[in-house]
């Protein structure tokens, strides 16, 4: 099989069926639970500052486009940085267990998402590669420059990794799914948390999966020899000045002097063969940088209900676990938090997102005042409605609704609630919310790049941290829906074959607390401090 049929077939196979779900471990093999934190043992630590609470910046601000002054690129930027989008936000406990929670969210908590900074010499910082070891918000330094440092000024790099393993050992095949999903809400939480300090984000799409691990260290075999490998994800560029040169970078990186072995975080693992293949059929090679275009929407963007800081935000973003199936908001409030999907590139999360629209929204409204309850089609970019138009059954009604700057179309006028649950693997609260939605990916690109495949949950996920956020500043709070029955989604919107695939589900409403649980803050005693 070539490559394009290997992940069409791997996505085919992953799928949940209402009779049978994707092939999975069958049970929980506690003995075996991943250590959710990587270090790197014999690599020097860089203790980190807990200063976000000083960020006067508001979050509607952010989301409208108005960001800072730039902050200084210093140790203590940095810091902030990675505290509102990597770290711990907040740790759960219940009769005895703890578990910590990050600002970004987790398909299962499970976190296989890897974080690491490349800079130059910084104030307070030495020039290096670094990993972001979240559990004690420090920095631990995997390279130093050797000599000549490479030339990165004006900014610095932020590197994505994941560890499929983590996922893969409660999910089984389906994880290669989750960690991409993942890894596309830890792209939209540093763009966010960047824009916070008044800096820009933007990916360096022409870097091959090669350059990334090179960067990263990722490629050096033996200091990984018991540990679950990391596959590189991306780089992202953070600051006010210009990238470096990417064959500088990887030379650089190559003469650099490394430290540090990997952790391991189970002793013993299930082979998922299924996810090997997947990855390696969708290898990112070199492309030409893409040129953010025309796609830009212009609109004077609404305001959301509440006036939080940015930093607050970031933070207090939970995923509900319940809804109370009353809760209802305005029509005004749900448009307001579809605004900011649309692509802007000067925005967060967007700036950070080079590639064309290719994810919309079949949107289950349950209970929004002044919107009919029914399922409607969201369009990020309004050229797809011939084509989704053309896929789905004739008799749809495709009645424009809302505001005209928003592609927002009323498709079936009836009570979804029932169809939501159903679909998204009979959970309550995909029908006791406000609202519940899919996200319909073309898959035009992934035959002729299979690497595309990825990026389509990349940018599912950078939807998802869109509206987590939104959902914090409208005053209720939302839930990502990784579980979902996906043929019985393609059938209910008419929709055959491949062209078109629902990647990922979601839901927000107003959330009822399990007041069994006691929160904790994310650092101990150094919040205070
Ligand atoms: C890709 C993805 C899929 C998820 N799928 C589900 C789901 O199907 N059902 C659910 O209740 N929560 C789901 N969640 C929410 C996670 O369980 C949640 O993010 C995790 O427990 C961490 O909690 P937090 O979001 O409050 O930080 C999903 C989250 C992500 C990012």
């Amino acid at each position: 099989m070539d490559a394009a049929h290997v992940i069409l077939d791997y996505h085919e196979r992953s799928k949940h069926h209402l009779r049978r779900y994707a092939p999975g471990p069958g049970y929980l093999d506690w003995a075996n639970q991943p250590d959710p934190f990587r270090s790197y043992q014999g690599a020097p630590r860089v203790e980190l500052e807990l200063a976000a609470d000083r960020l006067p910046g508001s979050y509607n601000d952010l989301r409208a486009g108005s960001l800072p002054v730039a902050a200084p690129l210093a140790r203590d930027s940095i810091a902030i940085l990675f505290e509102l989008s990597l770290a711990i936000s907040a740790w759960k406990s219940f009769r005895g267990t703890s578990w910590a929670l990050r600002c970004d969210p987790s398909s299962g908590n499970l976190h296989p998402t890897e974080g690491y900074l490349v800079a130059s010499d910084l104030p307070g910082l030495d020039g290096g590669v670094y990993h972001y070891l979240s559990r004690d918000h420090v920095l631990e330094q995997r390279a130093r420059w050797n000599g000549s440092a490479p030339v990165i000024t004006g900014g610095v790099l932020i590197g994505i990794a994941s560890i499929y393993w983590r996922e893969a050992w409660k999910y089984g095949m389906r994880a290669f799914r989750y960690c991409h999903h993942d890894c596309g809400h830890a792209i939209a939480a540093v763009s966010y948390a960047a824009a916070s300090l008044g800096w820009q984000t933007r990916m360096l799409d022409a870097a091959a999966d090669e350059d990334v691990a090179a960067v990263l260290g990722l490629e050096r075999t033996a200091d990984f020899f018991h540990a679950e490998r990391e596959e590189p994800d991306c780089l992202l560029w953070v600051g006010p000045g210009e990238p470096p040169a990417l064959d500088n970078l990887v030379t650089a990186v190559r003469a650099a002097q490394w430290s540090g072995s990997a952790n391991r975080l189970s002793d013993e693992h299930v082979e998922w063969p299924d996810i090997d293949h997947a990855h390696e059929a969708t290898p990112k090679p070199r492309t030409d940088a893409v040129r953010q275009d025309a796609s830009s929407a212009e609109f004077e963007p609404s305001t959301p209900h509440l006036d939080l800081f940015a930093a607050t935000i970031f933070r207090q973003r939970r995923s509900a676990v319940d809804f109370d199936g009353v809760t209802s908001i305005p029509a005004d409030a749900l448009y307001t938090m579809l605004e900011p999907l649309l692509p802007r590139p000067c925005v967060p999360p967007w700036n950070a997102w080079p590639w064309l629209p290719r994810v919309h929204l079949a949107l289950f409204v349950h209970r929004v005042e002044g919107l009919e309850p029914g399922l409607y089609a969201f369009l990020r970019m309004s050229a797809a409605r011939a084509a989704l138009q053309c896929a789905m059954p004739r008799d749809w009604l495709w009645r424009k609704a809302g505001p005209e700057h928003l592609p927002l179309y009323l498709l079936w006028p009836h009570d979804s609630r029932d169809v939501a649950k159903l679909i998204c693997c009979h959970q309550e609260i995909a029908a006791d919310s406000c609202y519940a939605l899919g996200m319909l990916a073309s898959f035009a690109d992934v035959e002729g790049s299979p690497w595309r495949y990825r990026r389509l949950y990349w940018e599912c996920g950078i939807i998802g941290q869109t509206l987590y956020l939104e959902a914090e500043a409208a005053g209720i709070r939302a839930t990502g829906i990784g579980c979902f029955f996906d043929d019985e989604m393609h059938r209910l919107l008419g929709l055959e074959g491949h062209e078109w695939q629902s990647l990922y589900h979601f839901t927000a409403g107003g959330a009822v607390d399990d007041q069994r649980l006691t929160t904790l803050p994310p650092y101990g005693p150094r919040s205070s401090g």
